[in-house]
């Protein structure tokens, strides 16, 4: 499914439990700020945001808050949770996007599951992000996973059916 409408049934469905017009709704974005290196860097991934979110704000307003997870030009393991942090102190989200680089979404997802706030990301490939246990309830994936790309883990190689 394509990010923008992804973000569109998630954010329904995370607004969709407050009384219409109660509030702005609130999308939180943690991502790489402007390394291009990143798949899921800002400037790559904010077009499609921007289209999502003049969609959604047809139905009701939509506040987008954004905070890099960049530092010093690197996806950082330490700013990224930090962010999503200050996100949910200072303005109570209603759905976080991002982070796009594996060990943030780890940290990032495990806050998002404990405060049951959906995080959609692109960057939690490796297959322990499967576990929709305790640590990854909320999580959706928009990107490749490990498992399905075939290329970690335990897996049995598969044999080609006849
Ligand atoms: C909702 O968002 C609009 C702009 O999109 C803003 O002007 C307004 O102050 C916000 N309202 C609340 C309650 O945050
Ligand atoms: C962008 O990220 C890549 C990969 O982490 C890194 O090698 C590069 O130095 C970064 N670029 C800048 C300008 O910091």
């Amino acid at each position: 499914m394509a990010l923008p409408s992804l973000l569109l049934l998630v954010a329904a469905l995370a607004g969709g439990v407050r009384p219409p017009g109660a509030r702005n709704l609130t999308l939180a974005v943690v991502l790489p700020e402007h390394n291009l290196s990143y798949a899921w860097a800002w400037p790559r991934v904010g077009p499609a945001v921007a289209l999502a979110v003049e969609a959604l704000g047809r139905a009701l307003p939509v506040d987008l808050r954004f905070v890099s997870s960049e530092l010093e030009g690197a996806c950082s393991e330490y700013l990224a949770p930090l962010s999503a942090v200050d996100l949910k102190l200072y303005h109570d989200p209603d759905l976080l996007l991002g982070p796009g680089c594996v060990y943030p979404a780890a940290s990032v997802a495990r806050f998002a599951s404990h405060w049951r706030l959906p995080l959609l990301t692109a960057g939690a490939v490796a297959s322990g992000f499967s576990a929709k246990n305790d640590h990854y309830r909320t999580l959706v994936r928009t990107g490749p996973s490990a498992p399905k790309l075939d290329c970690i883990g335990d897996h049995v190689p598969r044999t080609p059916k006849s």
